[in-house]
Protein backbone atom coordinates (compact mmCIF):
# COMPACT_ATOMS: atom_id res chain seq x y z
CA UNK A 1 0.00 0.00 0.00
CA UNK A 2 0.99 3.87 -0.82
CA UNK A 3 2.34 5.72 2.02
CA UNK A 4 -0.86 7.96 3.14
CA UNK A 5 0.92 11.43 3.09
CA UNK A 6 2.29 10.77 -0.31
CA UNK A 7 -0.89 9.26 -1.55
CA UNK A 8 -3.11 13.03 0.07
CA UNK A 9 -0.29 15.36 -0.97
CA UNK A 10 -1.20 13.81 -4.81
CA UNK A 11 -4.51 14.09 -3.92
CA UNK A 12 -4.19 17.65 -3.18
CA UNK A 13 -1.87 18.70 -5.89
CA UNK A 14 -4.75 16.85 -7.88
CA UNK A 15 -7.52 18.53 -7.06
CA UNK A 16 -5.38 22.50 -6.61
CA UNK A 17 -4.83 21.97 -10.19
CA UNK A 18 -8.06 21.14 -11.39
CA UNK A 19 -9.69 23.65 -9.27
CA UNK A 20 -7.71 26.67 -10.51
CA UNK A 21 -7.73 27.09 -14.59
CA UNK A 22 -4.31 28.93 -15.23
CA UNK A 23 -4.74 31.66 -17.95
CA UNK A 24 -1.93 31.87 -20.58
CA UNK A 25 1.18 34.30 -20.43
CA UNK A 26 -0.02 37.92 -20.61
CA UNK A 27 1.32 39.98 -24.01
CA UNK A 28 4.47 42.47 -22.78
CA UNK A 29 2.62 45.93 -22.95
CA UNK A 30 -0.70 45.24 -21.73
CA UNK A 31 -1.47 46.16 -18.43
CA UNK A 32 -2.20 43.61 -16.08
CA UNK A 33 -5.31 41.37 -16.13
CA UNK A 34 -6.90 42.52 -12.70
CA UNK A 35 -8.65 39.13 -12.60
CA UNK A 36 -5.20 36.92 -13.37
CA UNK A 37 -2.61 36.49 -10.37
CA UNK A 38 0.87 36.36 -10.66
CA UNK A 39 0.91 32.87 -10.59
CA UNK A 40 -1.64 32.65 -13.77
CA UNK A 41 -4.79 31.82 -11.46
CA UNK A 42 -7.87 32.84 -13.08
CA UNK A 43 -9.38 34.88 -9.86
CA UNK A 44 -13.06 34.26 -10.78
CA UNK A 45 -14.74 34.68 -7.09
CA UNK A 46 -14.88 37.16 -4.47
CA UNK A 47 -13.18 35.39 -2.01
CA UNK A 48 -10.24 34.38 -4.41
CA UNK A 49 -10.01 38.80 -4.99
CA UNK A 50 -9.89 39.44 -1.12
CA UNK A 51 -7.54 36.27 -0.17
CA UNK A 52 -5.26 36.34 -3.08
CA UNK A 53 -5.11 38.94 -5.44
CA UNK A 54 -6.04 42.05 -3.86
CA UNK A 55 -3.45 41.58 -1.06
CA UNK A 56 -1.07 40.56 -4.07
CA UNK A 57 -1.65 43.55 -5.68
CA UNK A 58 -1.28 45.48 -2.57
CA UNK A 59 2.38 44.41 -1.83
CA UNK A 60 3.43 44.97 -5.59
CA UNK A 61 2.33 48.66 -4.87
CA UNK A 62 4.40 48.93 -1.53
CA UNK A 63 7.14 47.09 -2.95
CA UNK A 64 7.47 48.79 -6.85
CA UNK A 65 6.04 51.95 -6.23
CA UNK A 66 5.18 53.43 -3.11
CA UNK A 67 7.37 51.57 -0.93
CA UNK A 68 5.68 50.22 3.13
CA UNK A 69 4.94 52.12 5.53
CA UNK A 70 5.90 50.88 9.19
CA UNK A 71 2.94 49.09 10.99
CA UNK A 72 0.12 50.97 13.38
CA UNK A 73 1.39 52.71 16.02
CA UNK A 74 -0.39 54.39 19.30
CA UNK A 75 -1.41 58.21 19.05
CA UNK A 76 -2.20 60.76 21.49
CA UNK A 77 -4.66 63.26 20.98
CA UNK A 78 -3.88 66.65 22.44
CA UNK A 79 -4.66 70.06 22.39
CA UNK A 80 -8.77 69.62 21.55
CA UNK A 81 -10.78 73.09 21.15
CA UNK A 82 -14.03 73.33 20.34
CA UNK A 83 -16.29 76.27 19.56
CA UNK A 84 -19.20 77.87 17.01
CA UNK A 85 -17.79 79.45 14.13
CA UNK A 86 -18.90 80.57 10.50
CA UNK A 87 -21.47 82.86 11.99
CA UNK A 88 -22.94 79.61 14.22
CA UNK A 89 -23.55 78.01 11.33
CA UNK A 90 -20.60 75.22 12.21
CA UNK A 91 -19.15 73.74 15.01
CA UNK A 92 -15.29 74.04 14.93
CA UNK A 93 -13.16 71.34 16.40
CA UNK A 94 -9.57 71.09 16.34
CA UNK A 95 -7.47 68.62 17.93
CA UNK A 96 -3.36 67.51 17.47
CA UNK A 97 -2.48 63.75 17.06
CA UNK A 98 0.93 62.89 18.66
CA UNK A 99 2.69 59.56 17.04
CA UNK A 100 5.85 59.93 19.43
CA UNK A 101 7.75 61.99 21.90
CA UNK A 102 9.74 64.39 19.00
CA UNK A 103 8.75 67.54 19.16
CA UNK A 104 7.84 67.85 15.70
CA UNK A 105 5.52 64.55 15.69
CA UNK A 106 2.24 65.94 15.37
CA UNK A 107 -0.37 66.56 12.37
CA UNK A 108 -3.01 69.24 13.61
CA UNK A 109 -6.46 68.69 12.63
CA UNK A 110 -9.45 70.92 11.45
CA UNK A 111 -13.04 69.51 11.55
CA UNK A 112 -16.31 71.75 11.01
CA UNK A 113 -19.38 69.74 11.68
CA UNK A 114 -22.89 71.30 10.83
CA UNK A 115 -24.21 72.71 13.95
CA UNK A 116 -27.72 71.17 14.10
CA UNK A 117 -26.86 67.66 14.21
CA UNK A 118 -28.44 64.80 15.71
CA UNK A 119 -26.24 61.83 15.89
CA UNK A 120 -23.03 60.68 14.23
CA UNK A 121 -22.38 62.64 10.23
CA UNK A 122 -20.61 61.14 7.23
CA UNK A 123 -17.84 63.02 6.88
CA UNK A 124 -15.23 64.26 3.73
CA UNK A 125 -11.30 63.82 4.66
CA UNK A 126 -9.07 66.25 2.60
CA UNK A 127 -5.30 67.01 3.13
CA UNK A 128 -4.03 70.30 2.11
CA UNK A 129 -0.90 72.15 0.44
CA UNK A 130 -0.77 75.26 2.51
CA UNK A 131 -1.99 74.72 6.02
CA UNK A 132 -5.46 74.38 7.09
CA UNK A 133 -6.32 77.94 7.57
CA UNK A 134 -5.97 78.43 3.55
CA UNK A 135 -9.74 76.84 3.80
CA UNK A 136 -11.36 79.64 5.24
CA UNK A 137 -11.13 83.11 6.68
CA UNK A 138 -12.09 82.11 9.95
CA UNK A 139 -9.90 83.77 12.58
CA UNK A 140 -9.86 80.42 14.62
CA UNK A 141 -8.30 77.89 12.58
CA UNK A 142 -4.43 77.28 13.52
CA UNK A 143 -1.55 77.97 11.53
CA UNK A 144 0.53 75.01 10.52
CA UNK A 145 3.97 75.29 12.60
CA UNK A 146 5.53 72.55 10.17
CA UNK A 147 7.27 73.98 6.98
CA UNK A 148 5.11 75.42 4.55
CA UNK A 149 5.78 76.06 0.91
CA UNK A 150 6.88 80.10 -0.03
CA UNK A 151 4.02 81.63 -2.06
CA UNK A 152 3.50 85.31 -2.86
CA UNK A 153 0.31 84.63 -3.90
CA UNK A 154 -1.12 82.43 -0.69
CA UNK A 155 0.86 84.35 1.56
CA UNK A 156 3.85 82.24 2.69
CA UNK A 157 7.62 83.74 3.18
CA UNK A 158 10.36 82.49 5.03
CA UNK A 159 8.01 79.00 5.03
CA UNK A 160 5.74 80.41 7.35
CA UNK A 161 2.26 81.45 6.60
CA UNK A 162 0.86 85.41 7.11
CA UNK A 163 -2.29 85.80 8.39
CA UNK A 164 -3.39 86.86 4.77
CA UNK A 165 -2.78 83.19 3.89
CA UNK A 166 -6.31 82.58 5.55
CA UNK A 167 -9.12 81.59 2.93
CA UNK A 168 -6.20 81.67 0.73
CA UNK A 169 -7.68 78.43 -1.08
CA UNK A 170 -11.38 78.85 -0.02
CA UNK A 171 -12.03 77.70 -3.90
CA UNK A 172 -11.24 74.58 -3.40
CA UNK A 173 -12.82 74.11 -0.37
CA UNK A 174 -16.77 75.42 0.03
CA UNK A 175 -17.04 74.76 3.72
CA UNK A 176 -20.50 76.60 4.25
CA UNK A 177 -22.28 74.19 1.28
CA UNK A 178 -20.26 70.79 1.77
CA UNK A 179 -22.25 71.37 6.01
CA UNK A 180 -25.59 72.86 4.36
CA UNK A 181 -25.76 69.13 2.64
CA UNK A 182 -25.31 67.11 6.12
CA UNK A 183 -21.63 66.03 5.61
CA UNK A 184 -18.91 67.21 8.23
CA UNK A 185 -15.00 68.31 6.76
CA UNK A 186 -11.84 67.35 8.03
CA UNK A 187 -8.71 68.79 7.14
CA UNK A 188 -5.09 68.68 7.53
CA UNK A 189 -1.91 69.82 6.34
CA UNK A 190 -0.29 67.41 4.52
CA UNK A 191 3.32 68.94 4.92
CA UNK A 192 2.24 68.43 8.94
CA UNK A 193 3.11 64.85 8.07
CA UNK A 194 5.91 64.75 6.03
CA UNK A 195 7.19 68.32 4.52
CA UNK A 196 7.29 68.07 0.69
CA UNK A 197 10.86 68.63 -0.94
CA UNK A 198 13.97 66.19 -0.90
CA UNK A 199 15.48 66.19 2.14
CA UNK A 200 17.05 62.24 2.45
CA UNK A 201 13.88 61.36 4.19
CA UNK A 202 15.40 63.48 7.40
CA UNK A 203 12.28 65.29 8.49
CA UNK A 204 8.71 64.75 8.76
CA UNK A 205 7.08 61.51 10.01
CA UNK A 206 9.66 59.07 8.02
CA UNK A 207 12.48 61.26 10.41
CA UNK A 208 11.02 59.94 13.89
CA UNK A 209 9.35 56.49 12.96
CA UNK A 210 11.69 55.15 10.40
CA UNK A 211 15.33 57.46 10.27
CA UNK A 212 17.75 56.30 7.27
CA UNK A 213 20.40 54.33 9.11
CA UNK A 214 24.04 55.86 7.81
CA UNK A 215 22.37 57.82 5.35
CA UNK A 216 20.58 54.39 3.88
CA UNK A 217 17.11 52.89 3.24
CA UNK A 218 15.56 50.23 1.88
CA UNK A 219 15.13 50.25 -2.01
CA UNK A 220 11.34 49.68 -0.41
CA UNK A 221 11.07 52.02 2.28
CA UNK A 222 8.12 54.30 2.05
CA UNK A 223 8.39 57.85 -0.39
CA UNK A 224 6.51 61.05 0.92
CA UNK A 225 2.88 59.71 -1.10
CA UNK A 226 3.42 56.79 1.37
CA UNK A 227 3.98 58.92 4.19
CA UNK A 228 0.87 61.48 3.47
CA UNK A 229 -1.15 58.35 3.05
CA UNK A 230 -0.48 56.66 6.08
CA UNK A 231 -1.45 60.23 8.12
CA UNK A 232 -4.92 59.95 6.76
CA UNK A 233 -5.18 56.90 8.31
CA UNK A 234 -4.40 58.14 10.80
CA UNK A 235 -6.91 60.96 11.44
CA UNK A 236 -9.20 58.14 10.60
CA UNK A 237 -8.19 56.43 13.54
CA UNK A 238 -8.57 59.46 15.48
CA UNK A 239 -11.86 60.42 13.88
CA UNK A 240 -13.34 56.37 15.22
CA UNK A 241 -12.88 57.86 18.70
CA UNK A 242 -15.26 61.44 17.47
CA UNK A 243 -19.16 60.61 18.54
CA UNK A 244 -20.20 63.24 16.24
CA UNK A 245 -18.80 61.49 13.43
CA UNK A 246 -19.43 58.31 11.32
CA UNK A 247 -16.53 56.87 10.89
CA UNK A 248 -18.21 54.07 8.44
CA UNK A 249 -18.93 56.99 6.10
CA UNK A 250 -15.95 58.68 5.55
CA UNK A 251 -14.68 60.16 2.15
CA UNK A 252 -11.18 60.25 1.33
CA UNK A 253 -10.65 63.26 -1.00
CA UNK A 254 -7.23 64.76 -2.55
CA UNK A 255 -6.49 67.07 -5.65
CA UNK A 256 -3.51 65.85 -7.71
CA UNK A 257 0.09 65.15 -5.44
CA UNK A 258 -2.66 64.54 -3.18
CA UNK A 259 -5.55 62.38 -5.02
CA UNK A 260 -2.50 59.97 -5.81
CA UNK A 261 -2.05 59.92 -1.94
CA UNK A 262 -6.03 59.48 -1.79
CA UNK A 263 -5.94 56.43 -3.56
CA UNK A 264 -3.65 55.23 -1.99
CA UNK A 265 -4.41 55.55 1.59
CA UNK A 266 -8.12 53.86 0.21
CA UNK A 267 -6.78 51.22 -1.20
CA UNK A 268 -5.10 49.75 1.41
CA UNK A 269 -7.36 51.18 4.69
CA UNK A 270 -10.59 49.20 3.97
CA UNK A 271 -12.17 51.34 6.53
CA UNK A 272 -12.14 54.66 3.76
CA UNK A 273 -15.88 54.35 2.51
CA UNK A 274 -15.34 56.54 -0.46
CA UNK A 275 -12.37 57.79 -2.48
CA UNK A 276 -11.92 60.55 -4.22
CA UNK A 277 -9.18 60.90 -6.76
CA UNK A 278 -8.75 64.97 -8.04
CA UNK A 279 -7.05 65.24 -11.04
CA UNK A 280 -4.47 63.05 -9.75
CA UNK A 281 -2.00 62.09 -13.02
CA UNK A 282 0.98 60.08 -13.07
CA UNK A 283 1.36 57.89 -9.95
CA UNK A 284 -2.49 58.20 -9.53
CA UNK A 285 -5.15 57.19 -11.64
CA UNK A 286 -3.70 57.44 -14.71
CA UNK A 287 -2.05 54.36 -16.26
CA UNK A 288 2.05 54.78 -16.52
CA UNK A 289 2.24 52.70 -19.77
CA UNK A 290 0.38 55.17 -21.62
CA UNK A 291 3.25 57.75 -21.37
CA UNK A 292 0.80 60.72 -22.17
CA UNK A 293 1.87 64.13 -20.54
CA UNK A 294 4.08 63.08 -17.08
CA UNK A 295 6.02 60.13 -17.38
CA UNK A 296 7.21 57.51 -14.53
CA UNK A 297 10.85 59.20 -15.43
CA UNK A 298 9.56 62.61 -15.30
CA UNK A 299 8.05 62.10 -12.02
CA UNK A 300 10.79 60.03 -10.09
CA UNK A 301 13.67 63.10 -11.47
CA UNK A 302 11.28 65.70 -10.51
CA UNK A 303 10.01 64.52 -6.66
CA UNK A 304 12.60 61.96 -5.84
CA UNK A 305 11.27 61.46 -2.70
CA UNK A 306 7.37 60.99 -3.34
CA UNK A 307 7.90 57.13 -4.26
CA UNK A 308 10.40 53.98 -3.18
CA UNK A 309 13.46 53.77 -4.64
CA UNK A 310 12.71 50.59 -6.31
CA UNK A 311 10.21 52.95 -8.65
CA UNK A 312 12.93 53.93 -10.70
CA UNK A 313 13.42 50.33 -11.92
CA UNK A 314 10.65 51.69 -13.95
CA UNK A 315 11.97 54.80 -15.51
CA UNK A 316 11.36 54.63 -19.36
CA UNK A 317 10.50 51.27 -18.78
CA UNK A 318 6.66 51.36 -17.65
CA UNK A 319 5.93 48.19 -19.45
CA UNK A 320 8.04 45.92 -17.13
CA UNK A 321 5.46 47.29 -14.46
CA UNK A 322 4.21 44.16 -12.98
CA UNK A 323 1.28 47.06 -12.05
CA UNK A 324 -0.40 49.25 -13.17
CA UNK A 325 -2.92 51.93 -11.71
CA UNK A 326 -6.29 50.43 -13.00
CA UNK A 327 -5.05 48.13 -10.10
CA UNK A 328 -4.73 50.65 -7.36
CA UNK A 329 -8.63 51.72 -7.92
CA UNK A 330 -9.39 47.74 -8.10
CA UNK A 331 -7.88 47.38 -4.71
CA UNK A 332 -10.65 50.05 -3.78
CA UNK A 333 -13.24 47.79 -4.89
CA UNK A 334 -16.09 47.39 -3.97
CA UNK A 335 -16.55 50.55 -2.00
CA UNK A 336 -17.52 53.27 -3.86
CA UNK A 337 -14.48 55.39 -6.17
CA UNK A 338 -14.59 58.50 -8.38
CA UNK A 339 -12.31 59.91 -10.21
CA UNK A 340 -12.57 62.99 -11.85
CA UNK A 341 -10.40 64.82 -14.72
CA UNK A 342 -10.19 68.50 -16.15
CA UNK A 343 -10.00 68.87 -19.90
CA UNK A 344 -7.17 71.41 -20.38
CA UNK A 345 -4.92 69.17 -17.63
CA UNK A 346 -3.13 67.15 -20.38
CA UNK A 347 -0.09 66.56 -17.82
CA UNK A 348 -1.97 64.34 -15.76
CA UNK A 349 -3.49 62.28 -18.67
CA UNK A 350 -7.72 62.74 -18.62
CA UNK A 351 -7.82 59.82 -20.92
CA UNK A 352 -5.82 57.64 -18.99
CA UNK A 353 -7.49 58.66 -16.13
CA UNK A 354 -10.35 57.58 -17.37
CA UNK A 355 -8.99 54.56 -19.01
CA UNK A 356 -7.68 53.12 -15.65
CA UNK A 357 -10.99 53.45 -13.72
CA UNK A 358 -12.58 51.58 -16.84
CA UNK A 359 -9.79 48.87 -16.21
CA UNK A 360 -10.96 48.68 -12.63
CA UNK A 361 -14.53 48.28 -13.47
CA UNK A 362 -14.46 44.50 -14.08
CA UNK A 363 -13.92 43.74 -10.47
CA UNK A 364 -16.44 45.85 -9.11
CA UNK A 365 -18.55 43.74 -10.96
CA UNK A 366 -17.13 40.32 -10.15
CA UNK A 367 -18.13 41.63 -6.17
CA UNK A 368 -21.47 42.25 -7.35
CA UNK A 369 -21.87 46.41 -8.70
CA UNK A 370 -22.22 47.49 -11.38
CA UNK A 371 -18.68 49.06 -11.85
CA UNK A 372 -18.87 51.98 -14.01
CA UNK A 373 -22.08 52.50 -15.73
CA UNK A 374 -19.97 53.81 -19.41
CA UNK A 375 -17.31 51.88 -21.77
CA UNK A 376 -16.24 55.18 -23.64
CA UNK A 377 -14.86 58.01 -21.94
CA UNK A 378 -18.12 60.73 -21.65
CA UNK A 379 -18.23 64.03 -23.14
CA UNK A 380 -16.65 66.76 -21.16
CA UNK A 381 -19.14 67.79 -18.49
CA UNK A 382 -21.40 64.53 -18.65
CA UNK A 383 -20.39 63.11 -15.48
CA UNK A 384 -20.93 59.14 -14.97
CA UNK A 385 -21.86 57.61 -11.78
CA UNK A 386 -22.22 54.33 -10.58
CA UNK A 387 -20.15 52.53 -8.04
CA UNK A 388 -16.99 53.95 -10.10
CA UNK A 389 -17.85 57.50 -10.71
CA UNK A 390 -15.83 59.77 -13.48
CA UNK A 391 -16.20 63.20 -15.05
CA UNK A 392 -13.87 65.14 -17.11
CA UNK A 393 -14.54 68.80 -16.67
CA UNK A 394 -14.16 71.98 -18.58
CA UNK A 395 -11.13 73.72 -17.27
CA UNK A 396 -7.88 73.51 -16.09
CA UNK A 397 -6.10 71.12 -12.86
CA UNK A 398 -7.84 72.62 -10.06
CA UNK A 399 -10.62 71.56 -7.12
CA UNK A 400 -13.57 73.64 -8.45
CA UNK A 401 -16.92 73.67 -6.89
CA UNK A 402 -17.89 71.74 -10.23
CA UNK A 403 -16.13 69.00 -8.76
CA UNK A 404 -17.42 68.69 -5.29
CA UNK A 405 -20.72 69.27 -6.77
CA UNK A 406 -20.42 65.62 -8.36
CA UNK A 407 -18.82 64.00 -4.91
CA UNK A 408 -21.76 65.04 -2.66
CA UNK A 409 -24.31 64.01 -5.38
CA UNK A 410 -22.00 60.91 -5.68
CA UNK A 411 -21.78 60.53 -1.64
CA UNK A 412 -25.19 61.13 -1.24
CA UNK A 413 -25.67 58.21 -3.33
CA UNK A 414 -23.90 55.83 -1.85
CA UNK A 415 -24.19 57.03 2.25
CA UNK A 416 -28.05 57.17 1.88
CA UNK A 417 -29.23 55.34 4.78
CA UNK A 418 -31.99 53.11 4.18
C1 LIG B 1 3.22 68.49 -10.59
C2 LIG B 1 3.48 67.01 -10.72
C3 LIG B 1 2.18 66.20 -10.68
C4 LIG B 1 1.36 66.59 -9.47
C5 LIG B 1 1.18 68.08 -9.42
C6 LIG B 1 0.49 68.60 -8.16
O1 LIG B 1 2.57 68.96 -11.74
O2 LIG B 1 4.18 66.79 -11.91
O3 LIG B 1 2.47 64.81 -10.62
O4 LIG B 1 0.13 65.91 -9.50
O5 LIG B 1 2.43 68.72 -9.45
O6 LIG B 1 0.44 67.93 -7.17
O7 LIG B 1 0.04 69.74 -8.19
Amino acid sequence: MRHPTILSAWLLVALTASACITAPPRKPGLPPDPLISVDGRVIDSAAAWQDVRRPEILELFRQHMYGRAPSHMPLTIESVQEELALDGLARRKQWRIRYGKHEGAFLDVLMYLPREVTGPVPAFLGLNFFGNQTLHTDPGIRMPSSWVRNDKKIGVTDNRPLERSRGARANRWPVERILARGYALVAVYYGDIDPDFDDGFANGVHGVLDPPIEGKRAPDAWGSIAAWAWGLSRVLDSLEREPSIDATRVAVIGHSRLGKTSLWAGAQDERFAMVISNNSGCGGAAYSRRRQGETVQVINRAFPHWFSRSFRAFNDREDQLPIDQHLLIAAIAPRPAYVASAAKDSWADPEGEFLSTLGASPVYRLLGTEGLPVDKMPEVDHPVHGQLGYHVRAGKHDLTWQDWQQYLAFADRHFAKQ
